[in-house]
């Protein structure tokens, strides 16, 4: 076993003080970038991490450096009381903020009840701003339901949302100047995301709609052309721009193009317990196994250096990808 780390940090140097922690595998949309139609066998509730489980991953990480955590799913919202967890984790030492990212479908319901407990940030995947095309997208007839989640989350006060776009050549590309357009009123950061290969998919569907982050730069520069460079925090994985005189901002985040492994401060834990130093990397280290098995706090932190040995120094889609793929959906990882 490793010894004690004070601080964090994988066998780089790089401190990790993010933790995105899957509350869910399930999911009420179907995107077909995440998962097939039919969906995906979800884990047996008995294997998914309790409230008190998490709890206890972020008290013991907080106090080795950890100090953002992020609620992903599948969708976190369809699991109870993801408030109450919220709270609980805003209140622990060392942590600083608790965000989640949501498909906005039971945003309407809990948006006021996230602000209460302390949750200032959201991301929502958006990925189309045309509710037939949603249906194709997202395989549910739902856009009207993320959009009031929204709508309600801006009311609310949550400032800036950023607003996730999974961009795919002949599906929704043809849709950058209306998301650019949505920024101009509304305190919005619209992220254009580059299609990542996970799940199943296969080397030649991938290629077919992934649309490169430089093209999608290079058709707002012509649609603005004072558009304007913003400054961005080094650990940042997005590049953004602005609309002269917008009240809010457009990003590529470039993960297949451009990798921005090197200030990559984050490490995953799936609903199923498995902690997961890279997105683009199989690698797991069985973390439940310890937890039930009613392990210290210092005991975490060991578990938690033993995973992060394997974090590699750079992503590599591509090569796992000619190697067979990656082993779970990105619902089952919590993107
Ligand atoms: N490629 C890029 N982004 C993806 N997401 C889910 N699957 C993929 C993929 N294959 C996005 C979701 C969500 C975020 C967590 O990741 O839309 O916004
Ligand atoms: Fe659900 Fe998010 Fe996957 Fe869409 S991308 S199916 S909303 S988990």
């Amino acid at each position: 076993m490793i010894p004690l780390p004070l601080a964090l940090s994988d066998s780089f140097g790089r401190r990790i003080e993010y933790l995105r922690i899957s509350l869910t595998d399930r999911c009420n949309l179907r995107c077909v970038y995440c998962m097939p139609e039919e969906g995906v066998p979800y884990e047996n509730l008995d294997n998914v991490l309790s409230f008190e489980e998490i709890e206890r991953v972020v008290r013991a990480l907080a106090s080795v450096g950890l100090k953002k955590v992020r609620l992903t799913g599948g969708e976190p919202l369809v699991r109870k009381n993801v408030p109450e967890l919220a709270a609980r984790l805003v209140a622990i030492p060392g942590i600083r903020e608790v965000t989640l990212t949501t498909n906005g479908i039971l945003l309407a319901r809990d948006a006021q009840a996230l602000w209460e407990a302390g949750v200032r940030r959201l991301n929502l995947s958006m990925d189309t701003l045309q509710p037939e095309r949603f249906i194709k997208l997202a395989r549910r007839a739902e856009f009207e339901r993320a959009w009031d989640g929204l709508e309600t989350a801006l009311a609310v006060g949550f400032s800036p949302i950023k607003l996730n776009c999974v961009l795919m050549r002949g599906i929704n590309d043809d849709e950058i100047e209306a998301f650019g357009q949505l920024t101009k009123d509304r305190p919005l950061s619209v992220r254009f995301l580059e299609y990542m290969p996970i799940g199943q998919v296969s080397s030649a569907q991938w290629r077919a709609h992934y649309v490169k982050n430089e093209d999608a730069v290079a058709q707002l520069k012509a649609l603005w052309p004072d558009l304007e460079t913003l400054d961005d925090a080094p650990e940042s994985t997005s590049r953004n721009f602005k609309i002269p005189g917008a009240r809010g901002t457009i990003g590529v985040i470039n993960p297949i193009s451009h990798k921005f492994c090197e200030g990559c401060n984050r490490l995953r834990l799936t609903a199923n317990g498995k902690l997961v130093p890279c997105l683009a990397d199989n690698y797991e280290y069985d973390l439940m196994g310890p937890l039930r098995a009613s392990c210290s706090a210092q005991e975490i932190r060991e578990h938690a250096a033993a995973a992060l040995a394997h974090k590699p120094i750079q992503s590599d889609f591509e090569g796992r990808l000619a190697r067979g793929g990656s082993l779970r959906t990105m619902s089952q990882i919590g993107g």
